[in-house]
């Protein structure tokens, strides 16, 4: 029996974040330079997103590229950099197609100006579609988001526009970077790592975190439906006791 028709479609996870990791070590294992893993991650991503759209989940976040991965050797962040240009000038079409919205998280700031712009143009091309939002971390952290936001409310503090009484989540959560997409209800990390490298701190509060010893370039459609299923058959709670001890007797 096919994995898909093992998932629930009432009860698919909103948000998915993936932390896709393992590349590196995938290329070394062949006896390649870890860019060659790099490239070969891109079909994954191919995969995962086509796995997500027919199920019908509404929100993908992909963590591409952390603040601290500035510090790898100058020619792998390079060609990461080129790859990634790339990967978007070749998969914006297809996804376009498939009523696919494209996003950014992250200091974009910061990224070589031929990737901003192939991004920006990708953005643009795919804003008014809405059969899955697909969000791309790129020199992001969690702890920039959120200092970045701390200063962004700061601002709004200090020239009155915000009392220090009204700061509250919601202010918090209109100030971070993900403040139009709903919190992801469930983590994937590849490669076997059991961390989460500072990504999205705040809004993984609640998610479900799954952990597959699969190599990123590796990652399928099936290793994704693995997952959902793995989330499909958790308890989330909340901090609430479970939903059916809330009986009569027990309230
Ligand atoms: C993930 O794979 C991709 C990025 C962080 C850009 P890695 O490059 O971290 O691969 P490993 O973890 O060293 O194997
Ligand atoms: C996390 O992976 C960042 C991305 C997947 C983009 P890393 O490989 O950079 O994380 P660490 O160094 O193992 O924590
Ligand atoms: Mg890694």
């Amino acid at each position: 029996m096919d994995l898909k028709e093992h998932i629930d479609e009432k009860k698919l996870p909103r948000h998915v974040a993936l932390i896709m990791d393992g590349n590196g070590r995938w290329a070394t294992q062949r006896g390649k330079e870890r860019i060659f893993g790099h490239e070969h991650g891109v079909e994954a991503v191919r995969d995962t997103v086509k796995a997500a759209a027919e199920i019908g989940i509404s929100h993908l976040t992909f963590f591409a590229f952390s603040t601290e991965n500035w510090c790898r050797p100058h020619r792998e962040v390079e060609t990461l950099m080129d790859l990634l240009v790339q990967a978007i000038k070749n998969e914006t079409p297809e996804l376009h197609e498939n009523g696919v919205r494209l996003n950014a998280i992250g200091d974009l700031e910061s990224l070589p100006e031929k990737c901003r712009r192939s991004l920006e143009e990708a953005m643009e091309t795919t804003a008014s579609n809405t059969r899955l939002h697909v969000t791309v971390a790129l020199s992001y952290s969690a702890r920039w988001e959120i200092v970045n936001a701390a200063q962004k409310i700061a601002r709004q503090v200090a020239n009155r526009t915000l009392q220090p009484d009204q700061v509250d989540e919601d202010v918090f959560v209109s100030a971070m970077e993900t403040h139009d997409i709903p919190d992801p209800d469930l983590l994937i990390r590849t490669s076997g790592e059991l961390r989460l490298s500072n990504f999205l701190l705040w809004q993984l509060a609640y998610a479900e975190l799954y952990f597959t010893p699969v190599f990123w370039p590796d990652f399928r459609k099936k290793h994704f439906y693995q997952a959902i299923i793995d989330y499909q058959r958790r308890e989330r709670r909340f901090g609430k006791v479970k939903a059916e001890a809330l009986t009569t007797k027990n309230v």
